[in-house]
This record gives structure tokens, C-alpha cells and sequence, in this order.
């Protein structure tokens, strides 16, 4: 990674962590997908979407051996060197692969990622013009090591779509809609799967790992490894809270079109992720779209 000094990674004043005041959230909703009572679930969900716009979700289906390789194939592939990671950068034309140099609202990230989609090809609007017709086609780029990135990677999203389409139906069911609303919404989906490598950084204070954002998509799963660094803006009160790693779970969090689905009443959440200076981070996001 570059160098901290670069003033590319210096957050405005007013978004600078500040160490002093970290706090860990208390009372995220912790939701447990094996209750056998639905109903309670639904009303967890409500809850959890109005209140907060974000839970973590345990005994969830997806088996931790696959979790678990995921994130050692994430670990080898950033651990190789950035003449081997280049070989799968985004680049004009490829817009899915390796890349080191994301900004938020024109801030550098503290981070590097590698991102594909789950259908193949994606296709996609080719602009944001409402009258430019073009469709993209996206492709997904392999690395060649570790050699076992591809079929992990392929069966993780595939759960994960199945995991984000059992929410929606819980979702649409705490919204008063039948279970099975949302799903025409998702024939031709342009979900993707993030691997986030956020390096030990030497000014945490100046820099952010993900500059404070709301996801775009439906809906956002995400993996977190045990070192910590996601926060979420507490509804409640506005502040800054950390979200406590849970080992198994995920988060979830809601995005923007979720938002809109629901009149404004599933509002989408803001969040960021910052750095320390001593452990690397890694979290996986899938975002359901
Ligand atoms: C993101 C994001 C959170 C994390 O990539 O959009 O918010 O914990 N990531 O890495
Ligand atoms: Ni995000």
C-alpha cells in the first residue's frame, strides 16, 4: 500500500475516528434463523429494519467449513504479489477483479479488494443515462493462485443467493407483503461477492479502511473476520458504534433500493470501516442486487 502521508487516504476533519470515543453497540439485534417460531422472526426483522437498519443473523445455514475456506483463499490471494494480483485488475473494460485504489466521495480507501459477480456474464446498464439501451456484459477474472479460488468462490455466492432470497422473503413478510413479493425483482440479479483486505494502517486516525457510505444495492451480507473496525451510524442517536465481531454470524445490512421498496420506512444505513495500526482485516460482503 502507499503510504499514509499521501494525502489521498486524509479524511476531513469532521470524518476522522476518533479513539477516544469508540464504542461498541449494544443491543444490535441478534437474530437466530433456526427458531422454529416464524412469527417471532418476522417481528425481529421489523424491528430490526425500523429500528436500526442493520442485524446480524446466526444459525443462518451456511456451513463455517465454506466460510472458512473463502477467507484463507482472500488471505493467500492478497498475500501474493501486487505483479501477481495485477494480473486480474480492473481495468477499461473490466470492471470486476483486483483493484487497490477505490475512493469514497473522493477519499482513498485503507484497503484493496477483489470483486466478481455470481451470474456469468452479469448483465448490466451500460451507463446511468435512463435512454442509453446498451447492456453490459461483465465477466469475472480468476486468478491463477490460489487454484482453488474460483470453485470456492462460485459455491460461497451461490449460498449467499440463497441466503439473501430466504431474507427477502422474511422481510416482505414483516413488511405485510406475501413472502414470495420481491421475487420477480431478482430474475436477471447483478449481485457480487467483495473480498476486503484492509492492511495495518500507520495513522488510523487519518485515514478510513471504507469511507462513510450506504450500500446502493437490496441488501448487504456481510462476513467479518475477529479483529473488528465495521461501524454503523446508531439511528438512535446518530453516533458512531462499532458492530462486536460474533464468530459464524453475519451482518446484514440494508441498502438504498430497500429503502425505496419500502416507502422510506427500511431506511438504508450509513456505515464505515476504519483501520488499525497493528492487525491486518479481512470481511467478505455479498451484495444482494
Ligand atoms: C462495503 C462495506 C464493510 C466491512 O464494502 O461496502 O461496507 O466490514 N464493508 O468491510
Ligand atoms: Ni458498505
Amino acid at each position: 500500500m502507499a503510504e499514509v502521508a499521501d494525502i489521498a487516504f486524509f479524511q476531513e476533519l469532521e470524518q476522522r475516528p476518533d479513539p477516544s470515543l469508540k464504542q461498541e453497540a449494544q443491543g444490535i439485534p441478534l437474530i437466530d434463523l433456526s427458531c422454529p417460531d416464524i412469527d417471532a422472526i418476522i417481528y425481529d426483522i421489523r424491528h430490526a429494519c425500523t429500528k436500526w437498519g442493520f442485524f446480524q443473523i446466526i444459525n443462518h445455514g451456511i456451513p463455517s467449513e465454506l466460510r472458512h475456506k473463502l477467507e484463507e483463499a482472500s488471505r493467500k490471494f492478497f498475500h501474493l504479489s501486487m505483479n501477481e494480483k495485477r494480473k486480474v485488475r480492473i481495468d477499461t473494460g473490466k470492471v470486476l477483479g483486483y483493484y487497490d485504489t477505490e475512493h469514497t466521495k473522493n477519499i482513498r480507501d485503507w484497503k484493496e479488494v477483489f470483486d466478481y459477480t455470481v451470474q456469468q456474464p452479469t448483465l448490466a446498464a451500460a451507463s446511468v443515462d435512463e435512454n442509453d439501451h446498451q447492456v453490459a456484459h461483465w465477466e469475472n477474472q480468476w486468478p491463477q493462485h490460489p487454484p482453488e479460488m474460483r470453485q470456492v468462490s462460485e459455491e460461497y455466492a451461490k449460498d449467499m443467493v440463497a441466503l439473501g432470497m430466504r431474507l427477502m422473503e422474511l422481510i416482505a413478510m414483516s413488511m405485510g407483503l406475501t413472502a414470495q413479493r420481491f421475487e420477480e425483482f431478482f430474475k436477471d440479479h447483478t449481485s457480487s461477492v467483495r473480498l476486503n483486505h484492509y492492511p495495518p494502517c500507520p495513522s488510523p486516525e487519518l485515514a478510513l479502511g471504507v469511507g462513510h457510505h450506504k450500500d446502493p444495492g437490496v441488501l448487504t451480507i456481510v462476513a467479518q473476520d475477529d479483529v473488528g473496525g465495521l461501524e454503523v451510524r446508531r439511528k438512535s442517536d446518530g453516533r458512531w458504534v462499532g458492530v462486536k465481531p460474533t464468530p459464524n454470524a453475519y451482518i446484514v445490512n440494508l441498502g438504498d433500493v430497500l429503502q425505496v421498496w419500502s416507502n422510506g420506512e427500511y431506511e438504508s444505513v450509513d456505515h464505515r470501516v476504519i483501520v488499525n495500526s497493528e492487525k491486518e482485516r479481512y470481511s467478505i460482503p455479498f451484495f444482494l442486487k
